[in-house]
């Protein structure tokens, strides 16, 4: 074939390539058009999947001048950036991020972010909402889903153009721990009612935290977590996964990529749907075998995690507690940090 000219083949079927497009348009466009789709039966999932497993499309973009790339000049020396399934680790320095503006703008990309703030916790919404004020998403669309118990006690937060927030009224629980794991039922039911028809992409979060730095759309990907600040550096043997096999969450210990954390992970909406409904699923199975993994939520996360690879992985910039940890070199940025609190005061 002639690299100048168009392929014999594909001249010859030239009358009948525009009613093919017309029919796969007609045909296909529940296949592409990812925020129409409902969640309802395995088929419909299935269905999905196709479209979702890789959201991000490749757009065309204006002239953007920035510093090149060189191809024989890693990023960063001193830190891993890529996963041995080859998901970027997200890392400052790693991206350039007025690339990455344009693509999801592009995109017209809209963001959820769930947050969690029953019983005491609503105390954390007012740091926690107005520091992503100014951190998070900055310049995207994005919408607040704050699940509550208490919606008279939600602040009056003024937020940016192209944002907004969404009050959903849910019920408590005695033990935090049951507060902590029922998020995941939570996501996954308003997923199916409402995230998948108003959102592109999910990001769920600890409300005990505030942005202290950029958290963008370098985080966006189908399926993300994020390192635990506490154990980045450690073996897998040291990772407190839960280790006893009767639980849905046992991990052995020669497995193990990472440990993530409970407080920030996310993806497409379906991923973040498939995750939180499989999570909920063996926690309730647990329940019913008189059990309950040791970091509750966290290790049915962990275990997802682990066979299911997420496709980009945040480093511990995105969960940090500097009370806890200081500010060590490899950290340029702190994005994500913990509040300080009183644990026994704040869970009772
Ligand atoms: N949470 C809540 N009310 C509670 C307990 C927990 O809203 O009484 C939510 C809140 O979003 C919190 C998250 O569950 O950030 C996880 O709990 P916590 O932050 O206390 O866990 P830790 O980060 O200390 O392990
Ligand atoms: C702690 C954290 C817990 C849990 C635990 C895992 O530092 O406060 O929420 O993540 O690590 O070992
Ligand atoms: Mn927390």
């Amino acid at each position: 074939m002639d690299l100048r000219g168009r392929p014999k083949c594909c001249s010859l079927h030239l009358g009948i390539l525009p009613l093919i497009v017309v029919a796969l348009v007609f045909f296909g466009y529940g296949f592409v058009s990812h925020r129409s789709q409902e969640l309802g039966d395995s088929e419909a999932v299935t269905r999905v999947a196709v479209g979702e497993l890789d959201v991000q499309e490749v757009v065309a973009l204006s002239r953007i001048v920035y510093t090149q790339p060189k191809a024989l000049t890693p990023s960063r020396k001193d830190v891993l950036v890529l996963t041995p399934w080859l998901a970027p680790i997200i890392w400052e320095g790693t991206f350039n991020i007025d690339i990455l503006n344009e693509q999801f703008r592009l995109q017209n990309t809209t963001v959820g972010l769930t947050v969690f703030a029953i019983k005491k916790y609503v105390v954390f919404l007012k740091l926690f909402l107005e520091t992503a004020e100014q951190q998070f998403m900055v310049g995207h669309k994005v919408i607040y889903y704050v699940f509550t118990d208490r919606p008279a006690d939600v602040p009056q937060v003024p937020l940016g153009a192209g944002r907004k927030l969404v009050v959903l009224t849910v019920r408590n629980y005695t033990r935090w721990q049951d507060v902590s794991m029922h998020r995941m039922e939570m996501i996954s039911r308003l997923s199916e009612q409402r995230f998948l028809h108003e959102v592109d992409y999910l990001v769920c979060a600890d409300v005990d935290m505030k942005f202290s730095d950029h958290v963008g759309v370098e985080i966006l990907s189908a399926l993300f977590g994020t390192l635990h600040p506490g154990f980045y550096s450690r073996s897998r043997e040291a990772f407190t996964y839960e280790r006893r096999p009767k639980s849905q969450a046992y991990i052995p210990r020669d497995e193990g990529d990472f440990y993530y954390a409970g407080g920030f992970f996310g993806g497409s909406v379906v991923e973040v749907y498939r995750l939180t409904k499989a999570c909920h699923q063996a926690m309730m199975e647990d329940k019913a075998n008189g059990i309950e993994a040791v970091w509750h939520d966290e290790s049915y996360l962990n275990k997802y995690l682990l066979y299911h690879k997420p496709t980009k992985v945040l480093s511990p910039e995105y969960v940090w507690d500097q009370q806890l940890l200081g500010w060590p070199s490899i950290m340029k940025k702190l994005r994500y940090v913990a509040v300080p609190k009183n644990h026994q005061a704040i869970r009772n």
